[in-house]
């Protein structure tokens, strides 16, 4: 079969594709790593083949990925793949689609990839832990004819929560977190290390995919004089624009592929900040101009990513579900009103505070058939809420179409926020709806949909 019959023919045809397959091979297990530069000591951390982030996977769209994890940590693990529209039985998700990799075990993952774009990957047992303590990558799939650009570059954003000698503070879900805004670290990395500057070309353009993998921190980066195109978001191709305001923001799980020209001159200095947290502005790093420029001009190339193979969701002919999202300090809910509330469980999707990834779904979908969830944050807090096994458009947000109609796996929702989203119910199994602050979720926030294959509804 031809690449462009595969792509043309959607999901089903491209997950019976017999491609090339890519191999890779993950051990999760303890490391060391220089989080904090010296003199301050390394930092204990659990890591994917010793770093943490673990190595970037890439691989091109249409390609089998085949990897295979072994677990060396004293835990059960798995691996999820984060917005990578896989089948459910290697969605990594304890107990509700594999059993748990047990402390010295292994486990095969096997899937296609179907769409370009930049993923991520962590584990979905004790995630608020395992993926705080560094166990998570980012996953990259290649477009068949990627964009022009000098440079392609990946930058995993995260942020610690580091005691004075530099070990991970091991007060894991306690109440304060799990209650308010999750656990926000005080030491930011990039790639893993703090950094004071990220060398750069004047002339040169750079893809920068950025992935906030953070248990809860929302990211809000400005790039100081530079113009910033968004091209993709969550991996998805979208039209390619200026970030409202001139600051990009992601909530935890989040992706951003953007397009930067470097316009600055040589020798030049330039600070990138994040102002996400009112009165808590720091700069993540220079963007530090070398001395020799890389050509005059910025160069000329479209920005346009070509889209991925998503069907599209019939908005007139959709089924319609509603989800809420209740609960958290400052509510006046935390009294146990909703099924499963108290000791230590106090957030709900839908009057439900779960208690593990297995439940019975809110409600079921007939594959294929088209559905709008409208969204309701009912908290106080910011959360960004995930879908697993899809993407989704976000087609409203409080009631306004969105400008963009942009495709993500995970929406940030303020506090108070309506958001409708629209997808084509087509990957059969049972998927997690979830918040994405690692926090949040082990607290309660999630939910199951199933997806049921023709014949089986009941
Ligand atoms: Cu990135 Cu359910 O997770
Ligand atoms: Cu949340």
């Amino acid at each position: 079969m031809g690449g462009v019959a595969v792509l043309a023919g959607g999901l089903s045809s491209i997950a019976q594709s017999a491609g090339p397959t890519k191999e890779v091979r993950l051990v999760a297990g303890p490391g060391r790593a220089r989080v904090v530069p010296s003199p301050h000591p390394e930092t204990a951390i659990w890591a994917y083949n010793g770093t943490a982030p673990g190595p970037e996977i890439r691989v091109r769209q249409g390609e089998r990925l085949r990897v295979a994890v072994e677990n060396r940590l004293q835990e059960e693990t798995t691996i999820h793949w984060h917005g990578v529209r896989v089948p459910n039985a290697m969605d990594g998700v304890p107990h509700l689609t594999q059993k748990p990799i047990a402390p010295g075990e292994s486990f095969t993952y096997e899937f296609t990839v179907p769409d370009a774009g930049t993923y991520w990957y962590h584990p979905h047992q004790r995630s608020l832990e395992q993926v705080e303590r560094g166990l998570c990558g980012a996953l990259v799939v290649e477009e068949p004819e990627p964009l022009q650009v000098d440079r392609d570059v990946t930058w995993v954003l995260d942020d610690w929560r580091l005691l004075k000698d530099a070990s991970i503070s091991g007060d894991f879900g306690n109440r304060m977190d799990a209650g308010m805004s999750g656990r926000i670290g005080n030491t930011v990395t990039v790639n893993g290390r703090v950094r004071e500057t990220f060398g750069v070309r004047a002339g040169e353009r750079i893809r920068l995919r950025l992935v906030n993998a953070a248990n809860a921190r929302i990211f809000g980066l400005e790039f100081e004089g530079h113009r910033v195109q968004i091209v993709a978001l969550d991996g998805q191709p979208v039209e390619p624009h200026a970030p409202e305001g001139g600051r990009i923001v992601l909530g935890p799980a989040m992706r951003a592929d953007l397009v930067i020209d470097m316009t600055g001159a040589p020798g030049a200095r330039f600070r990138v900040m994040d102002t996400f947290y009112q009165d808590l502005e720091y700069r993540l790093l220079d963007l530090a101009y070398a001395d020799a420029p890389l050509r005059e001009r910025p160069l000329e190339a479209p920005l346009a990513l070509p889209g991925n193979p998503l069907p599209e969701p019939d908005v007139g002919a959709a089924a319609r579900h509603e989800v809420t999202f209740d609960g958290g300090m400052m509510s006046g809910m935390m009294g146990g009103m909703m099924q499963g509330m108290g000791r230590g469980h106090v957030w709900a999707v839908n009057g439900v505070s779960a208690s593990g990834h297995v439940m019975d779904p809110m409600f079921a979908l007939p594959q294929g058939q088209s559905c709008i969830l409208a969204l309701h944050n009912n908290t106080a807090w910011h959360h960004p809420i995930h879908l697993h096994g899809h993407s989704c458009r976000v087609i409203s947000r409080n009631g306004e179409p969105t400008r963009h109609r942009e495709w993500q796996d995970t929406v940030l929702m303020a506090p108070r926020e309506r958001a409708e989203i629209a997808f084509v119910a087509d990957n059969p199994g049972d998927w997690m709806l979830h918040c994405h602050i690692l926090e949040h979720q082990a607290a309660g926030m999630m939910g199951v949909i199933r997806v049921e294959p023709p014949g089986t509804r009941t």
